[in-house]
């Protein structure tokens, strides 16, 4: 029997109980409310919604609207909006406060290393404007307040001299965030280079609030590694955990899982698969998994030719058939 994880005791973020500490990062265009239940259902103790435009939201465009859905039991869960200016966030963080349903926190985006983000001063840029930061964060925890949803606020590491992430997070302690999530990359480094959690322990060091570990976590070792070494509440699992949601199980049970045989991780991927379509319709949601198929089957040792395959089918109930008749040879494996 292994010990039980450090990962699967319960912590909290400004009074919200979280179960465990293996976080779903929030991810553009893959954090779906499918993508969120289903991780849910391997184990993460929190989900975070994709990165919401707060204009998008005040245009009362539809579509950003829908980012706002999710079922209940996807609960706890983080809805992270981006925004440049405290007047504009302020007004989005009040379009989410009025919802019938509301999300349990609240995060708000300073990381997106995205040009077409950081030209308008959203995201990653905020870190480079402390005091415009502060005002953002300041007025959008005003307005959580008044529905006591806890704000936490998501960051990278500074650009070289661009300042000090200490400073940083003791102001946004200061004006109330409960909770920061650390991605320690550069915005300059987008997704590359491996993710430096020295500047993960700077900002525990800083704060009393709890902190997220987010890069790189990919193995059970690695994992309580970056805990031990940064004294962090929790890790956030993102791309370790694509086409591998067993990678959350394995958090939680505190040993490193083999990867499951072919039929499980087929049987995996079609769950997802209905979950997406009853979100999204069979057509949409056969073309948003189609990176999915080639994390989940890859990895599997499905050659590429099949899945590129798989990727040209129009809809999921065509998609599915050809997944169960991948899958359908094999059987279960027998236990041991
Ligand atoms: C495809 C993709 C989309 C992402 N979208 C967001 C986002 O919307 N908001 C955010 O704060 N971080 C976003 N991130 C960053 C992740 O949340 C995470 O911090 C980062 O990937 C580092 O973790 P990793 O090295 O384990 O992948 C995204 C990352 C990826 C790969």
């Amino acid at each position: 029997m292994a010990s039980p994880s450090p990962l699967a005791a319960p912590f909290e973020i400004g009074g919200v109980q979280i179960p465990n500490r293996v976080v779903l990062a929030p991810m553009a265009g893959l954090t779906t409310s499918a993508y969120r239940s289903h991780l849910r259902e391997h184990g993460a103790g929190l989900v975070t919604t994709e990165m919401v435009s707060a204009h998008g939201l005040l245009h009362v465009n539809q579509r950003t609207g829908r980012y706002l859905d999710f079922l209940d039991e996807e609960r706890p869960i983080a809805v992270q909006l981006f925004g440049e200016t405290a007047e504009v966030m302020a007004r989005a963080a009040e379009a989410v406060m009025s919802l019938s349903q509301l999300p349990d926190l609240l995060d708000i985006n300073m990381g997106c290393p995205v040009r077409k983000v950081v030209r308008t001063g959203a995201g990653a840029a905020l870190m480079a404007d402390l005091d415009r930061a502060e005002a953002i964060v300041a007025a959008t925890v005003a307005v959580a307040a008044t529905a006591g949803i806890p704000v936490t606020v998501k960051i990278r590491s500074c650009p070289p001299g661009g300042g000090d992430v200490s400073e940083l997070a003791r102001r946004l302690e200061a004006i109330g965030v409960r909770g920061i999530a650390v991605h320690p990359r550069t915005a300059a480094q987008l997704y590359r280079g491996r993710a430096d959690h020295t500047v993960t322990a700077t900002v525990v060091r800083a704060v009393k609030i709890p902190v997220i570990a987010s890069g790189d976590i990919a193995s059970v070792a690695g994992a309580l590694g970056v805990l031990e070494e940064t004294g962090a509440a929790a890790v956030m699992v993102a791309r370790g955990a694509q086409g591998n949601p067993w990678l959350v199980d394995g958090l939680l049970a505190g040993e490193e899982r083999a990867r499951p045989g072919l039929y499980e991780v087929v049987s995996d991927l079609r769950a997802l698969l209905a979950r997406a379509t009853l979100e999204m319709g069979a057509v949409r949601a056969a073309r948003w998994a189609r990176k999915l198929l080639g994390w989940y089957l890859r990895r599997s040792g499905v050659p590429g030719a099949v899945v590129d395959d798989l990727r040209r089918l129009p809809d999921v109930p065509s998609l599915d058939r050809a997944l169960a008749g991948l899958a359908g040879p094999l059987k279960r494996e027998p236990p041991d």
